[in-house]
């Protein structure tokens, strides 16, 4: 069988993670797709040095890479919500081919327009990357419970911010010296404001309100606040009380809309979400049928995160195609955010 042609644009921590991974595994993914993965292309503004990239032809200019090269599946691993990332996902789109991204940023603020060209032009665009690291959540909420009617999806979902709120209480160490640390390990976004002050969170919660509720993607009507004024004594105070702080992305289907929010959180020690430690990420739904379920994983880094990146790449590899959101764009209903989710 042919093999399945994937281009990759931009070779930071995920990318590279990817195509770590795309060597690593190759036997065991061409064995389970029944086709082997091949790397067609690879994008980034220099060639990084030890990544197996022998014989991929290489490209400075990722736009020239989706507009020129033969692929199947484009993989966007730039980040930033416009810009390149943007441009190199429509171009491949419109050219109608795939898109595998973990652009959360991107999808927040886009991925209802470019789910709406991927449908008309016969791709498909993947983001089981985009939202909690190597936690299968997207594929969960889209296809594991489709038969339930959600009413609150909530979680952990930004591993920096777990990273920084977990050392600062088990350390004591301040705040900017446990964020280097997490940038080092490569968990923080390029501007880690983006992790700190909750945008990342909002990102990623927008997204799971869109495939849990249904409803187009409304970045706009999250509310967020961030963990920059949470202070080692309030964790301190948290713990005595018998809470952990967790920066928490909660949505919830109420009689007058949805209802979405991020804020530090005081849970308590009997929720699942309090022991949840370090750069992990958990992700709690309610259904209808199924009740209460919990993913639990590693949330950022690039294993965990190429995994992802993979999934979605085994899917068209077997060429299973399941819409956007889990419904035609045309079927999302928009729905009103409740009072109290938008300021
Ligand atoms: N900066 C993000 C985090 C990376 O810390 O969770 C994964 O999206």
């Amino acid at each position: 069988k042919s093999s399945l042609k994937i281009a990759i644009a931009g070779l930071g921590t995920v990318g590279g993670g990817t195509v770590q991974l795309l060597h690593d595994q190759a036997q065991l993914l061409a064995a389970r797709a029944g086709r082997p993965l091949t790397l067609v292309g690879a994008a980034a503004l220099e060639k990084p040095t030890g990544l197996p990239l022998d014989g991929v032809p290489f490209f400075t200019d990722a736009r020239v890479m989706a507009r020129d090269c033969d692929y199947d599946v484009l993989v966007e691993l730039i980040g930033g919500a416009g810009g390149i990332a943007l441009d190199v996902v429509r171009t491949a789109l419109e050219r109608g081919r795939s898109v595998v991204t973990a652009n959360k940023a991107m999808i927040a603020h886009h991925g209802t327009e470019l789910a709406q060209i991927a449908e008309a032009k016969g791709g498909t665009i993947g983001f089981e990357a985009s939202v909690g690291g190597g936690i299968p959540i997207i594929k969960s909420l889209r296809e594991g419970l489709a038969a339930n009617r959600v009413t609150k999806v909530m979680g952990i979902l930004n591993g920096t911010c777990n990273y920084i709120l977990t050392t600062m209480r088990e350390s004591g160490r301040d705040f900017a010296d446990v964020l280097a640390e997490a940038q080092k390990l490569g968990y923080a976004e390029a501007d880690p404001t983006f992790d700190i002050d909750g945008i990342d969170t909002a990102h990623k919660l927008a997204i799971l309100v869109s495939l849990a509720f249904s409803a187009p993607i409304d970045l706009d009507g999250v509310s967020c606040e961030g963990i920059r004024h949470v202070s080692a004594l309030d964790i301190r105070y948290a713990d005595e009380l018998g809470y952990r702080i967790k920066l928490l992305g909660v949505a919830a289907q109420t009689d007058t809309g949805i209802e979405a929010r991020v804020y530090p959180a005081m849970v308590p020690l009997s929720f699942p979400l309090a022991h949840v430690s370090g750069p992990f990420n958990a992700i709690v739904t309610e259904g209808d049928f199924v009740g209460r379920t919990v993913l639990e994983g590693r949330g950022a880094g690039a294993r965990p995160t190429a995994s992802a990146v993979v999934a979605d790449l085994m899917d068209l590899a077997l060429g299973r195609t399941i819409p956007t959101f889990g419904v035609p764009v045309a079927a999302l209903k928009a729905q009103p955010a409740a009072a109290s989710g938008a300021h």
